[in-house]
């Protein structure tokens, strides 16, 4: 049913619209406490218990912020609790996994030149890496190990590291970023799901009670916040890069990651050295101009092509195939996409497949009719300001063909 076509796209816009919303709290919360946190100045007539102040200036008014380290001697009637941008967060992009790449999988998670799965395999396999990979970092952390912060840090990098790889190994460029922004993400939100917020917890409930709160619940709380104030950017990047092939879709893509992290690291490490008034690194973004040059070196070594695999269509894409109208609608994209949509595009200006979309033989026509129907027949985004003049007929059979083939018979 051609609803369901429809229906779907615009579930994945409110759906990411959702996303980018509660990321932006989240991150938008998250990056304000620390550098909060590291712009408190102490001073003498502190009340007891307080560990710094900072004063404030912002939409007309001033504020004045004190930290209680571990907590104040008494409960405070009305407390906020910042967790719930981090659920959303994660419970939307979830969301958004399952419509783009569940929903999609055999055309955007599934690369069968790498690994021939069924959809149902994939998707298992994708869920299984979120999982397991909270529980390696978490058991990590608790390890003696734990107590290293820089060994532990280092230690992590190597997971990531191979994370990219083995991410690259299974999936389609474009899932394997996706995935290790996911994974990464994970880590961060079960970071406040499971550790902090309950460790928080643990404190508020010695206070009511009258103990004195265990200071190593705060410590603990602050290492993963340190991991996750290094793990923003990264994921961020990885959520973004799905409109960039030449990250995702070239040869060294996973050593492309791994430096993606590093960058993460350096252009926090400028921040926080800034808000903790310890002066300005400037040499963390020489770093940083370095790794980005180094990334794009990478993206310009050529993918070795393993050959055309000769892949068998999917019942899917046969139906397309299959469907009277096929001729037609591929004959009229081979004539206006092809220019563009090829391994090897032909039109001036276009050095690369765009968003790894190739139109060029039968099976690549079949795999992406959703998406032909979505920007060339009900809307007009394809061809790019009908450079190839696209005919409102020609439109008219792309948009039947779609409909009738997926029509109940
Ligand atoms: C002049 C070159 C050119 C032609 C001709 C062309 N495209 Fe594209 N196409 C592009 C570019 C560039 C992009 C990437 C746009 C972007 O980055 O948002 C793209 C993106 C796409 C995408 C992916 C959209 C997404 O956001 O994932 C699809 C699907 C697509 N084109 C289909 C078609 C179809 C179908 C035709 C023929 C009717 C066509 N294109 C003709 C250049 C072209």
């Amino acid at each position: 049913m051609y609803e369901y076509a429809i229906a779907w796209e615009w579930l994945s816009l409110a759906v990411r619209w959702l996303h980018v919303i509660t990321a932006i709290a989240w991150i938008g919360s998250s990056f304000y406490f620390i550098a909060l946190d590291l712009g408190l100045v102490k001073r003498p007539h502190l009340p007891p218990g307080a560990y710094g102040e900072e004063w404030q200036v912002h939409g007309g008014g001033f504020y004045h912020i004190q930290k209680y380290l571990v907590a104040p001697a008494q409960m405070p009637e009305h407390l906020t609790w910042f967790k719930y941008e981090s659920y959303f967060t994660w419970l939307s992009g979830f969301l958004l996994l399952c419509v783009v790449y569940y929903g999609g999988a055999d055309l955007f998670l599934i690369d069968r030149t790498m690994l021939e799965l069924e959809p149902w395999q994939a998707i298992c396999l994708s869920l299984a890496s979120l999982g397991v990979g909270w529980v390696i970092y978490d058991q990590l952390c608790k390890s003696p190990l734990g107590n290293n912060t820089w060994g532990l840090m280092c230690l992590l990098y190597i997971v990531l590291v191979a994370m990219a790889w083995g991410y690259t190994q299974v999936f389609t460029g474009r899932a394997a970023f996706l995935h290790l922004g996911a994974f990464t993400a994970t880590i961060m939100s079960a970071n406040v799901f499971f550790i902090i917020i309950p460790n928080q917890k643990i404190v508020v409930a010695d206070l009511i009670a009258g103990r004195t709160p265990d200071a190593k619940y705060g410590r603990i709380a602050k290492q993963r916040s340190l991991h996750n104030n290094y793990l923003t950017l990264p994921v961020i990047f990885f959520m973004l890069s799905n409109h960039y092939p030449l990250a995702f879709a070239t040869q060294f893509n996973w050593v492309i990651a791994a430096l993606v992290f590093l960058m993460g690291v350096t252009i926090r490490h400028w921040f926080n050295t800034t808000h903790a008034r310890k002066g300005k690194p400037t040499w963390t973004w020489l770093v940083t101009v370095l790794l980005f040059i180094a990334i794009m070196w990478l993206s310009t070594v050529p993918k070795i092509l393993t050959g055309e695999t000769e892949t068998s269509m999917t019942s899917m894409q046969q139906k397309f195939a299959s469907n009277a109208h096929f001729e037609a609608a591929r004959d009229i994209v081979t004539s206006r996409c092809s220019m563009c949509h090829a391994a090897e595009p032909v039109w001036e200006g276009i050095t690369f497949t765009p968003k790894s979309v190739k139109l060029e033989t039968d099976a690549e026509v079949a795999a992406h009719a959703r998406e032909i129907y979505i920007q060339a027949g009900r809307s007009h985004a394809m061809p790019p300001g009908n450079v190839t003049d696209l005919t409102p007929e020609e439109r008219k059979l792309l948009v039947a063909w779609y409909e009738s083939s997926v029509a109940p018979k």
